[in-house]
């Protein structure tokens, strides 16, 4: 007994099409016309549209972080806001803490994860206490499903990692096929930048941005293109927001540097004006890379379209405004780093994304699913339509008008910095592996059903 999905318009990375689609167990298998079998559920969607399950490859659920503060969206209600938003995978950044090995960071957040998850999972491993152990541990990883690394150039003291460290983890992931993701900005020049504010009595979220400038990013970036060339590393830069750094980026693919880079919704829709309003209310924005400025918004649009930019993931990362935003009410370097997003993304991207004109519907395909799959080991599992393809499949009426409001969202945090966004885009069906769990009518299923993403390195193992 399967499902036919009837009528609708089917949009991959390369093509939109009217075709029918049959789901048996939890994968697609057949596309075309007349495909009923006995027994099988018939529904008829003329009019919408069927994406691929969304992936997004960052997020931060059940983080903690080094003042103790835990972030307002676990695995259950996270990857249930993700369900609503059409994205149906996320990879989440497990890590190593300091004195712990990648075994231990894994165990702890399959812990997290386990039998809480609505969509699917699997996981990054951020490397914070490098030591000679590690490159093993890397190799076991990669054994295990967790094909990507994370390593942080900022956050000094607690995550950061130095330039030699970076170097041998570049070699090690190269013979490994392992793909490292790098958050760039120079973290020595950031806590100079936040010594000085404070000597100066600078301490509310205005000054946020002025302590992590463009140029403390672009010149992570440019150092770390330098050190993967030395290693002949592929690399993947996390949260890009700055055209100076986008630069560098091009600069580097020209000598040759695989570099690939991801952006996140809020880069594009949301400008650092939002530092100036009144009080404290800018803590809302308080997350890193800060937001920039319009000729950076429109740097990163032309770098979507020139293939700079392969994906847009979130960064999700919610602390609730009051609560956890607020212990920083005196000093600004003491807020929790982070904003709310996956519920959102692809609702946002299609409105001000494809609406507008500034990419097509493939696009939208591509940077929000396809490319992310590619990149980390599960194409053509996720990411696609295909025959063979787990169904993983959204239903978008791209009719439907609904305003972003904090009220009505399902992600558990107080606050949205969308708050109300007009957006033009309702997931109708989301299905998971071929279970139908969300539909506009019967709400999401109660029952998580999400499974751990076991990912293949880049050589395919
Ligand atoms: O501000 C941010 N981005 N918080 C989450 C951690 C990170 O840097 O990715
Ligand atoms: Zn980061
Ligand atoms: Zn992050």
């Amino acid at each position: 007994m399967g499902i036919v999905l009837k009528d609708g318009l089917i949009v991959t990375a390369v093509d939109i099409y009217k075709a029918d689609i049959r789901i048996e167990g939890e994968k697609i298998v057949a596309i075309g016309s007349q495909l009923k079998k006995t027994g099988d559920e018939v529904i008829s969607i003329d009019g919408y549209y069927i994406l691929p399950g969304g992936i997004d490859t960052h997020t931060h659920f059940d983080l903690e972080t080094g003042t103790g503060i835990r972030t307002a969206d676990d695995f259950a209600s996270g990857t249930k806001a993700a369900i609503a938003g059409g994205t149906t995978t996320i990879l989440d950044y497990a890590t190593q803490n300091k004195g712990e090995t990648l075994q231990q960071g894994l165990n702890n957040w399959n812990q997290k994860a386990k039998n809480k998850s609505y969509c699917d999972v699997g996981f990054h491993m951020a490397i914070t206490d490098w030591n000679d152990k590690v490159p093993v541990q890397m190799k076991d990883m990669i054994q295990k499903g967790v094909s990507s690394f994370k390593i942080y150039m900022a956050y000094k003291g607690i995550m950061q990692m130095d330039d030699e460290d970076i170097f041998k983890a570049l070699i090690r992931s190269k013979e490994l096929g392992a793909l490292i993701t790098f958050h760039c900005e120079n973290g020595d020049v950031i806590e100079a930048l936040i010594q000085e504010s404070k000597s100066k009595k600078y301490t509310s979220p205005y000054y946020h941005p002025l302590v992590r400038p463009a140029l403390v990013e672009k010149e992570a970036v440019t150092r770390l293109l330098y050190l993967a060339e030395l290693a002949n590393a592929p690399v993947y830069i996390v949260h890009l927001s700055s055209k100076e750094a986008l630069e560098n980026v091009i600069e580097a693919k020209k000598r040759g540097v695989e570099v690939h880079v991801e952006t996140c919704p809020h880069y594009l829709l949301l400008e650092d004006s939002l530092y100036d309003l009144e009080g404290f209310e800018s803590a809302k924005y308080v997350m890193s890379p800060p937001l920039r400025k319009q000729e950076d918004i429109e740097a990163l649009w032309n770098g979507i379209n020139n293939h700079f930019i392969d994906t847009i993931s979130t960064d999700h990362c919610s602390f609730n405004f009051r609560g956890h935003k607020d212990v920083g009410i005196n000093d600004f370097s003491q807020i929790p780093n982070g904003i709310p997003g996956v519920e959102h993304r692809i609702s946002l991207l299609y409105t001000y994304g494809v609406q507008l004109g500034k990419i097509s519907l493939n696009k939208l395909v591509e940077l929000t699913s396809t490319n992310a799959a590619k990149l980390f080991g599960v194409y053509p599992q996720k990411g696609t339509i295909a025959v063979g393809s787990d169904a993983d499949i959204v239903v978008w009426d791209f009719n439907q008008t609904s305003i972003i409001e904090q009220k009505t969202q399902i992600q558990n945090v107080d606050y949205t910095p969308y708050e109300g966004m007009q957006v033009k885009a309702q997931p109708v069906y989301v299905f998971l592996r071929g279970n139908k769990v969300l539909s506009q009518d019967g709400g999401i299923l109660e029952q998580p059903q999400g499974r751990f993403v076991k990912r293949k390195s880049l050589k395919g193992e």
